[in-house]
């Protein structure tokens, strides 16, 4: 009855704390604001759902799909070329998985062994360090900083760590930080992976949430970027099918060959009514993807303005649905989280839970509608947060 080793590498233990003391507060009555999950709240468009309910009735829906059916591999395709001006290969160079979740947790399993070193950034989201515990990996940490737009400083890692290094692992637009990368930046990734035989997987699950007319750089647009990686994707924020798990990765052709022996040992596909619905998404999905990202761009500015017109500096995220805001001097991430709760009833995620360099923020997920954001804002006022932070 005794549990692997193995386990004992997992750290969850903030949020699982959090999650408890959260419901302690709802059973208590209290009216609590939720920030702290990054998962949608709005539907999938209905046309998305429509074809989901007719294909569910299908004769052969209930049998193993096996793999991506050709349909969603061209529709990716066609989604990169169009919305990335990315050229794909349909055949060689689309994997289907469950969620860029799967294709994050497994792609390790691939390729390290233990001890090998992978470079991945701090703060960043909790499942890479996750799996590269579960193969073993040693993880080297590369530090967002707010000095150098949260992008990692490649300089500053070692030639004797870069050799040793075998993979890393990069997110933009990012959670918990919601910065962009630039094209430049990806350039010197592409010339560092090709110096160290690095293989790069860049996390891009949220390519379409991105504002202020800006536009999404994904990784394989850089030139010499297949040679050395992948990316991942899925439709779970894009076109809120988190629940429905549909994703994929994209890029050079070899490692997906790797990938897809491992993955064909692991499950047998995704449920074909959602690769179907998945399919009509990638190939119509364009207007539905502005209202979406509209949606989360007046929330990020109800918020932002919201909390600075009551003392609150909190940058503007450029992307995603989190707003990473730093927290007044004095406090741990933590303990300015269980502040909030007790004082407001506002529910956010502590910086720390995503890396040491997360210490000294906050992670506010807008996940909630206008009048909840406005409700929280109001509760922030009355409450003595304010005096906290603009005492710092
Ligand atoms: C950065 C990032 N990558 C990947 C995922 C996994 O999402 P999914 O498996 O639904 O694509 C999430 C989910 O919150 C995320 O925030």
């Amino acid at each position: 009855m005794i549990a692997s080793q193995r386990l004992n590498r997992f750290d969850q233990l903030i949020f699982s704390e959090l999650a408890q003391y959260k419901y302690k507060k709802i059973e208590e009555g209290k009216d609590i604001i939720d920030l702290s999950i990054g998962s949608p709240d709005q539907p999938p468009p209905s046309f998305i759902q429509q074809a989901m309910i007719e294909e569910i009735t299908k004769k052969d829906a209930f049998q193993y799909s096996l793999t991506g059916l050709p349909e969603f591999h061209t529709a990716v395709s066609q989604f990169y070329q169009r919305r990335y001006d990315v050229d794909i290969c349909p055949e060689t160079e689309v994997l289907q998985t469950m969620g860029s979740q799967d294709a994050l947790m497994h792609l390790p399993l691939a390729f390290m062994d233990e001890g090998d070193i992978v470079l991945l950034p701090d703060p960043g989201y909790t499942a890479y360090e996750a799996a590269f515990h579960i193969v073993g990996a040693s993880i080297y940490s590369m530090p967002l900083l707010e000095e150098n737009g949260y992008l990692p400083d490649l300089d500053n890692i070692s030639p004797s760590i870069a050799q040793k290094a075998k993979m890393m692992v990069l997110n933009f637009p990012g959670n918990p930080v919601p910065a962009l990368s630039t094209k430049s930046f990806f350039e010197k990734v592409v010339a560092f992976a090709k110096k160290y035989e690095i293989i790069v997987i860049h996390d891009f699950a949220y390519s379409e949430l991105i504002f202020d007319q800006q536009k999404p750089i994904s990784f394989l647009s850089i030139k010499g970027a297949k040679e050395v990686g992948l990316e991942c994707n899925s439709l779970s924020k894009s076109f809120n099918m988190a629940g429905s798990r549909i994703g994929y990765i994209v890029g050079n052709k070899k490692l997906l060959r790797h990938f897809m022996k491992l993955k064909s040992n692991l499950d047998y596909g995704v449920f074909s009514p959602i690769q179907r619905a998945a399919i009509q998404a990638l190939l119509k999905g364009d207007t539905f993807l502005e209202a979406n990202k509209n949606l989360y761009e007046e929330r990020r500015n109800v918020l932002v303005n919201g909390l600075k017109n009551i003392g609150w500096d909190v940058a503007l995220p450029p992307a995603t649905m989190f707003v990473w805001a730093k927290i007044p001097e004095g406090y741990t991430s933590t303990e300015f989280v269980y502040q909030l709760i007790d004082q407001t009833g506002v529910v956010v995620t502590p910086g720390n839970a995503f890396g040491q360099y997360g210490e000294g923020y906050v992670r506010i997920a807008l996940v909630q509608p206008l009048e909840r954001l406005q409700e929280a804002i109001k509760r922030i006022a009355e409450s003595h947060v304010i005096p906290m932070i603009k005492n710092r």
